[in-house]
């Protein structure tokens, strides 16, 4: 596990203003540094932060102590195959009777995070950042894989480094994945979690794949509306795949995304009103506000 950085007090702090939120359904007093499609990140000290901290779902105790296995064996791994991977410290926290693991990483400016790169330059697929991803396609295979789409990434001018490593797309020999996914389907409504984790596996599986990761990055371009890029970092990834991939195969990508994600958005919100309205039980997990 990388070096701590932040301290046990403030991370009580905080817990104690994350806590706040989800009673509350209001986010204004962190500082929210990025969403996910179930997850924050948050600067930290609020007014001035150094770190970005990324808050777990609610887990029992043994479901924690697989959860912080899991990303320091995801995170070595990557790095054994020579991917910079941001220092990640985990910090476990108690909330009520379960436990909060909080990934904590320095805060990169947000002008070095791949999208904003991008952004700020002249569309060209010889750009460093493009040849750099498309070099690493090659790195993955069917037990190791990393969300290479662009928001993912810090960019130093020569080297990439992985800021997401929330996501483990990470398998065992035997083919299962790595991650346990009975604490986060906790978050829908329990009719609905069965079928939700038999859609998950085998859709976490085409990352197993160069080739589907490289469609993935266009099809996040794309939701990002970085639509001059899309060309240049197809030719970009092209020049390292073998079988080249096209725009339309980003836009189908990303047509799935747009069936699925609202779909999980409206589970969460039911399950939301369930648990804090029925069970009077606290719900711990965020809705991402922004639509897809
Ligand atoms: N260490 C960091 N420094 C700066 N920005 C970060 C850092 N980690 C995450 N972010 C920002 O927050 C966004 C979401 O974080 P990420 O780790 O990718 O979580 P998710 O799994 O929700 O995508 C990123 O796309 C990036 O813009
Ligand atoms: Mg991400």
């Amino acid at each position: 596990m990388d070096d701590p950085q932040l301290t046990e007090p403030e991370l009580a702090d905080l817990e104690a203003a994350v806590q706040i939120a989800l009673r509350d359904r209001d986010n204004a007093g962190l500082n929210v540094i990025g969403y996910g499609e179930m997850s924050i990140v948050l600067g930290y000290p609020f007014d001035a932060p150094r770190y970005a901290c990324k808050p777990s779902f609610p887990y029992t105790r043994q479901e924690l102590d697989a959860y912080v296995q899991m990303i320091d064996d995801y995170v070595a791994a990557l790095r054994a195959r020579g991917l910079s991977v941001a220092p990640t410290q985990l910090m476990e926290i108690e909330r009520g009777d379960r436990f909060i693991a909080y990934q904590v990483q320095p805060l990169f400016p947000s002008e070095t995070i791949g999208d904003n790169v991008l952004r700020a330059a002249e569309p060209d697929p010889e750009h460093p950042l493009l040849v750099s991803l498309a070099s690493m396609m090659n790195l993955v295979t069917d037990r190791v894989s990393f969300d290479s789409q662009m928001t993912n990434w810090s960019w130093d001018g020569e080297t990439p480094t992985l800021v997401d490593v929330g996501t483990p797309f990470f398998w065992h020999e035997d083919g299962e994945l790595v991650i346990d996914l009975k604490p986060l389907v906790r978050a829908i409504p329990a009719p609905l979690r069965r079928f939700v984790l038999n859609d998950v596996a085998p859709l976490l599986a085409r990352y197993q794949v160069p080739r589907n990761v490289a469609i993935d990055i266009v099809a996040q371009l794309m939701r990002i509306e970085l639509d001059e890029w899309i060309e240049p970092t197809i030719t970009a990834l092209n020049a390292e795949l073998d079988q080249p991939i096209d725009e339309a195969e980003g836009r189908a990508s990303l047509a799935d995304d747009h069936k699925s994600l609202p779909r999980l958005k409206r589970l969460q919100k039911i399950e939301r009103t369930w648990s804090t309205w029925i069970r009077r039980r606290s719900y711990d997990y965020f809705i991402q506000p922004t639509s897809y």
